[in-house]
């Protein structure tokens, strides 16, 4: 049967008002119709694909059997419109606003400081208002699992939570102190010089949480779920049609006549398809109305889900199983809540169905190996009948294809009680704690006759062990019929190893790692069922207390935030200095703050889409747009002969072409875009634009591969101090060492973003834009369409979220958005898609860093030679820039009075890499701090004591012979030291390694000394415009643009107090090249102190204007004074200006002041690793950091706390993969992982250095913006640490090698485990690998 034309109505609600459509098109998903229809734009896009949250909305439903309203959480992005009747939806919108009354939830998260750039505010907000509805006094636990599927790249998390918190009944405590004399922790209570510190927040100021002040759920909606409707419901759109039928013979039926239609339920799986893989379904059935499908019955032999309950409704239903059965019944129920507890998000359990997750057949599903091991069933219907078909090797075929026929519908799994003497076990590991599909996981059983260890049934099933879920069937009959015994499973772990094969070059890569990890699931197993026997006095003898394995801790803690008071004696009124919440923060909370895809369409506004390269290197031998023109809604399409003006962008001599015209040189190379009337037509012109290309010999992707075919981008550089080559002679010890260095996406969470839009007669041009440059923006703009830079003015709002990713590229995209506006004379929106994001615009450099260190034997380093080599990409961009920041940093904190570094940028067949935060300097760093760490294991002594024996002392010069005091620098290395009481833990960690053979825990403590402002120098230059108007309101504007830094909320500080006016009265529109022309990039952390300046002086300027009137009339008001001047005819606009120090760096001297001033911090980190699967938590984080005398703490908390979490991913997380052809795999959250809630510390102090001043910025304040980044490596550090407990174990000393990040697999392999020692390693160069080492 196919879909009738027309279709039906649709009606549900959203925030409370009904919505009916009746030409509802299948293919939108809520988050579109929000944006587009509604213009809800409150609830972001993000990526797409249910994989970060931004998207999150609370939907409610009505279940008639129980007579109950269910709330849950849900991504919009992948929730199908027609998927809705009958639901009633909330948004962020919905709950609350600036023009009625604020919700609790948004209040809380903005006034902790939980929302930087905003971007991801609303999902948090969703995420935990949706808790809230359900539990209005929520756990801890709640909470993170509440936020686990909700990303955030600017807070780092502690800030989100905190304001949370509050929600927590425990969290009615002092909080004083944190995790010291805290309440919460059950210690003394704080003492009152405790309490008189100064608090980030004060939550006495907060509104209660009143739940009888939500919105009700609609009666219209009870009604019409009561009336059930037997009719089929159908809608049909452009190329699909949905059908909803009302009855199970009638889903049969339709299943019948329509097999390869899919059944939609969650969507999970099919929207993914549909979006990623531009999977064309052309009906879709949905049953979500079929009462058997949603069925839940108990039977004598276990109990029987329907097949559409969703994962979260099997996880209730279990976890309320479990008390009413004797514990030996329910085996299986509780393996598999361990395993739901970790699958996916809240977001996606409460939507994914267990027939989904089924059906799926993911090779990698955490459901289906416990539920095959568990001898679980499922029920099937077709028109042939009923059939029970039993889970087990057979069910799985093949990748995502299971034994059913395509006619076939699951109605319901029965999962079995199990028996006396059984046990089920689950294990998974995955790249991420929590909300990431598992890299390998399992689902075990055993059953033993009774009082017996003789195996009388066992079952092992693997996920992500091949293109299936499969059945460990010979090592279950090398254990059947024996006893349970070291004998046994040692066979055993011999015949798991051959009989879970993986080909070296298998999809996913991780061969070893994962192959290892089967045989520790099972060792975990064994060490299980052997304890369960003890208890059954099966065995009687004691596992010894060190072999035990304990979880990992995951109770977070909370926190300490010390900052100064403000000097006694400072106005009340006067904000700087203060924790001043951001100024845009309650807006963004409520969804009401504008980013660029917020603003509303124009009319006749076109979509563009960009088409890029498939080949890495290759010619352009053809490129046919004509499929793309004749489809619906195309306009144009865009090509390199079309731009009017200047081409390409130029660096240091290179050109970067703007669209490629004959040749390409990465996998993402823009060549053409398609503008069409709609987002959806756009991308679909692209997909059809056919380019050719013949395939050029030898790209290089490697920087082993440049460095033998000298692929490098000019100038290299060298810096040299002292002479390293005759020192080298005098040294007592010489090591030699490397590190490779993964690179790093920005993950903004807002996509690059921009509009263009043609006004006026005279060629003009207003492009709205999410740039860290407006000026580079327009410069580019203007040279592409061959007009004037006064034609053409960029306006910036907001952006959510930059990290340096929205300055090179985000221009050459404007470009050529700008020269499809200028072409079709109609306002061009062009917003990437996230995977398009992730593959065009590059990230940070990938580092191979050669080192060759000689020291004496008291620990002295004498002389260091180090080679940097940075993967540049197919572009230069930035990266020679980059490279010199690699080179002016790689002293760090240390004095080497014979170093010497050489640097170089390698050029490849990748997308070309750009800025990002810190602008090489972690890269640079990680290679001296891991040498350090090797010359401490070479002698054998603790690293603390070599890096304090080498850290600069007294007035120092660098390398490059500047001049500078690192006294701040040991009083944060002292003061660090002290506040992680870091001896007394150490002697601990210690003493826990002794005690646990499989865990370990490490601990590090790192300095950075951090060089602040451009060493270009005309970049160190800001301007600033005010305007004080008739009723005494101000305006500024400057030339930061505001990425969540905080830059607006400072430079109104700064305004406030030189105006002497408060805040309320300061207002910040936008950064607008109209009214700052020529400003610098928003970047190496020195906004603050150019535009502070800037603002500074314009107020400056204005406060002597008025000086006059105010003699007159001291005791008059703000207002007085600014009506007077006006009829004076006084100015009451100022621009403000400020020139920047005039450093400099003189390469061929080897010498320069390429740095105002440094910023100083140190930062201790404990983790607790997991030997065996190198999954690991951080314990606790102390950070100690030298700002001088912040401007907001608040703010700057935020920046260093941020900072150190995408540190922390950097150096332990975030891994980009590409294949062998330079295609990069990893395009989404799904695939890459930024740090989620789960990998904030659990203890994470942040303190800043007191009595700190700094005469060359702004009110003695310091920069802040990138420092902390390299500090997440502590973590790191922390873990090598730990591997080397684990290594001594095995008695493996000395230094060892550990790239970076330290992933879970990477972590393990280096512990060399029992297990991974099993594992054959493949010769190299006898396989091509999955991926790249680039
Ligand atoms: C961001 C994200 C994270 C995830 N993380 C994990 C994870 O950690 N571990 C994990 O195991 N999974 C994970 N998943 C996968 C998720 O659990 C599955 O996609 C989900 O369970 C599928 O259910 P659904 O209802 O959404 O399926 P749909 O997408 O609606 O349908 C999927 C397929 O199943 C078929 N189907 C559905 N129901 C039936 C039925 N009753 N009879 C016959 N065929 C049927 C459909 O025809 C369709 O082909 C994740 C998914 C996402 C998007
Ligand atoms: S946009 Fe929906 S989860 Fe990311
Ligand atoms: S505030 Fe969370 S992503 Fe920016």
């Amino acid at each position: 049967m196919s879909a009738g034309k027309g279709g039906d109505i649709l009606c549900f609600f959203i925030n409370g008002k009904k919505v009916t459509e009746d030409h509802v098109d299948p293919e939108t998903m809520l988050l579109s119709f929000l944006r587009e229809k509604l213009r809800l734009t409150g609830t972001k896009y993000g990526c797409g694909g249910g994989g970060c949250g931004a998207c999150t909305v609370m939907v409610s439903r009505y279940q008639p059997a129980t007579k109950s309203i269910v709330h849950y959480s849900a991504n919009a992005c992948l929730l199908p419109l027609c998927q809705l009747h009958g639901a009633a939806v909330i948004t962020v919108e919905g709950i609350g606003s600036t023009k009625t009354r604020i919700h609790p939830v948004q209040e809380r998260i903005a006034k902790a400081h939980g929302s930087q750039c905003g971007f991801c505010t609303p999902g948090m907000v969703m995420s935990m208002y949706t808790l809230l509805r359900n539990k209005p006094q929520p756990t801890m636990e709640d909470i993170t699992q509440a936020l686990a599927g909700n990303l955030c790249r600017c807070t780092g998390y502690r800030p989100i939570v905190d304001g949370c918190r509050t929600f927590c009944q425990e969290a009615n405590c002092c909080q004083a102190n944190g995790g010291g004399s805290c309440c919460l922790n059950g210690e003394e209570a704080a003492d009152e010089s405790e309490l008189r510190k100064p608090q980030l927040f004060d939550k006495e100021e907060f509104q209660p949480l009143d739940p009888t002040q939500e919105l009700i759920f609609p009666p219209e909606l009870i009604l019409m779920a009561e009336r059930a409707n037997p009719a089929t419901l159908t809608f049909s759109g452009e190329r699909m049609s949905w059908v909803s039928p009302a009855s199970l013979e009638e889903l049969v039926q339709l299943k019948t006549s329509n097999p390869k239609a899919p059944l939609v339920l969650g969507n999970t799986n099919i929207g993914p398809d549909i979006k990623f893989k531009g999977v064309v379904h052309p009906l879709i059935i949905s049953p979500t109305r079929v009462m058997e499908l949603f069925e839940v019955t108990q039977t004598p032999q276990g109990v029987s889900v329907g097949a559409g309950c969703s994962l979260s409704e099997l996880l209730s239903l279990l976890e309320k199983l479990v008390p009413q059965f004797p514990e030996e019944k329910t085996e299986l129920f509780r393996a598999l809540i361990q395993q739901l507890w970790n699958l996916g998000s809240q977001q996606i359990r409460n939507v994914a169905s267990l027939g989904g997750n089924i059906m799926s057949a993911y090779p990698n599903s955490d459901l289906n190996p416990v539920l095959a091991a568990g001898s679980c069933k499922v029920s099937v219907i077709s028109n042939g009948g009923r059939r029970e078909v039993p889970l087990n090797q057979d069910f799985f075929v093949s990748f995502g294809k299971t034994i059913l026929k395509p006619e076939e519908v699951v109605v319901s799994v029965l999962i079995p009680f199990s028996r006396k003497g059984e046990f089920v076990r689950t294990f998974r590991q995955a790249p991420r704690k929590e909300s990431s599909f598992p890299t390998v996981t399992t689902g075990m059983r055993v059953l033993f006759s009774e009082g017996s260890r003789v195996v009388e049934d066992v079952s092992l099933y693997y996920g992500g062990m091949g293109p299936t879920t499969v059945s460990a069937a010979k090592t279950c009959a090398a254990l059947f019929t024996r006893p349970w015994d070291d004998e046994t499973l040692s066979r055993a772990y011999d015949v798991l190893l051959d009989e879970l094969l993986l080909p070296p070059s298998a999809p996913g890569g991780k061969v070893e790692f994962r192959r290892s990890l089967a045989l520790t699931f099972l060792f975990k197993f064994n060490l299980e069922v052997l304890q369960k026997l003890r208890e059954m006095n099966v065995i009687t003898d004691e596992l010894p207390e060190k072999m035990q394995i304990q979880p990992l801790p995951r109770e977070i803690q909370p926190s300490l935030q010390e900052f100064q008071h403000v000097p006694e004696g400072q106005s009340k009124e006067d904000p700087v200095g203060r924790p001043i919440m951001h100024r845009s923060a309650i807006s963004q909370a409520t969804g009401e703050a504008v980013y660029c895809d917020d603003m509303p369409r124009t009319d006749g506004e076109l979509f563009l889409a960009v088409v890029t390269s498939s080949r890495a290197y290759a010619k352009i031998t053809g490129m046919d747009a004509s499929a793309a023109l004749q489809l619906p809604g195309v306009v144009d399409v865009i090509m390199a002969k079309d731009i009017p003006g200047k081409k390409v962008r130029s660096m240091f001599g290179y050109d970067e072409e703007l669209l490629a015209e004959s040749e390409v040189s990465c996998i993402g190379q823009m060549l053409c875009a398609v503008v069409a009337d709609t987002w959806a037509h756009a991308r679909r012109g692209a997909a059809a634009v056919k380019i050719s290309y013949e395939d050029l010999p030898d790209p290089v992707f490697t920087v082993e591969e440049a460095i033998e075919k000298s692929s490098f981008y000019k100038p290299q550089r060298v810096i040299e101090s002292g002479n390293v080559t005759e020192a080298f002679k005098t040294v007592d010890q010489i090591y030699e060492g490397e590190i490779r260095l993964g690179g790093q996406e920005h993950f903004y969470m807002e996509t690059q973003s921009m509009v263009v839009v043609p006004v006026g007669e005279e060629a003009e041009f207003r492009v709205y834009v999410s740039t860290q440059w407006p000026t580079l923006t327009q410069d580019a703009v203007a040279e592409t369409l061959g007009i004037p830079s006064n034609r053409v003015t960029c306006h910036v709002k907001r952006l959510g979220g930059a990290f340096g990713g929205k300055v090179t590229k985000t221009a050459i995209l404007a470009c050529i958005t700008s020269v499809a506006a200028w072409k079709t004379n109609r306002a061009v929106r062009c917003i990437l898609e996230r995977g398009e994001d992730m593959l065009i615009t590059g990230g940070r450099h990938p580092v191979l860093g050669k080192y060759k260190v000689g020291f004496m034997n008291d620990g002295r380093i004498v002389a260091a030679d180090i080679q940097y080599y940075a993967n540049g990409g197919n572009a230069i961009d930035e990266s020679v820039l980059v490279v010199e920041k690699i080179l002016l940093h790689m002293d760090n904190a240390y004095n080497i009075p014979n170093l010497r570094g050489r640097g170089t940028a390698c050029r490849t067949n990748l997308p070309s890499n750009t800025a990002f935060r810190g602008f090489g300097v972690p890269q640079s760093i990680m290679v001296m701090e891991n040498m350090i760490n090797d010359v401490a294991m070479v002698l054998g002594r603790p690293v603390d004591q070599i890096r304090e024996i080498n850290m600069y002392k007294g007035l120092s010069t660098t390398p490059y012979k500047f001049e500078f005091n690192p006294d701040n620098m040991w009083r944060c290395w002292e003061e660090c030291k002290v506040k992680s009481d870091y001896s007394d833990r150490r002697r601990a960690v210690d003493q826990f390694n002794q005690q646990h053979c499989w865990k370990k825990r490490g601990m590090s403590i790192i300095p950075i000394k951090y060089g602040i402002a451009f060493g270009e120098s005309f970049l160190n230059q800001a301007a600033a415009l005010v305007h004080i108007y008739k009723d005494g309101s101000v305006v500024v504007a400057h030339g930061g643009t505001e990425m969540g830094q905080g830059i607006h909320t400072k430079m109104q500080q700064v305004a406030s107090r030189e105006l002497h006016i408060p805040p309320s009265k300061i207002f910040i529109s936008e950064t607008g090249t109209n009214t700052v022309p020529n400003t610098c990039p928003s970047a190496a952390s020195y906004g603050t102190d150019a535009n502070g300046m800037a603002v500074k002086n314009a107020c400056q300027t204005l406060y002597q204007r008025l000086e006059p009137i105010r003699q007159k009339n001291p005791k008059g008001s703000w207002e007085s004074w600014v009506s007077a001047a006006f009829f004076k005819k006084i100015s009451l606009s100022a621009t403000g200006f400020y020139r920047g120090p005039d450093l400099y760096m003189d390469w061929n001297k080897m010498e320069g002041e390429p740095y105002a001033y440094f910023t100083f911090g140190v930062c201790c980190c404990e983790v607790e690793l997991d030997c065996l699967t190198g999954d690991y938590r951080t314990v606790r984080t102390d950070i100690v950091v030298d700002i001088g005398r912040s401007v907001n703490p608040s703010v700057d908390i935020g920046q260093i706390e941020g900072a150190f979490m995408q540190g922390l991913g950097l150096f332990t997380l975030e891994e980009l993969k590409f294949s062998p052809s330079g295609l990069l795999y990893t395009r989404g959250p799904s695939q890459y992982k930024i740090p989620a809630v789960c990998d904030m510390p659990l203890r994470f102090n942040v303190y800043l250095l007191s009595d700190s001043h700094n005469p060359l910025a702004i009110y003695s304040s310091k920069g802040i913006g990138e420092p902390i980044l390299f500090l997440g490596s502590s973590v790191f550090f922390a873990i090598k640490d730990a591997v080397a407990a684990a290594r001594s174990e095995s008695g493996l000393v000395g230094p060892f090698p550990l790239d970076s990040p330290a992933t879970p697999e990477r972590a393990c392999l280096a512990c060399a485990s029992p297990f991974t020692q099993k594992i054959p390693a493949s010769k190299p160069g006898s396989f091509k690998p999955w991926a790249l080492n680039i």
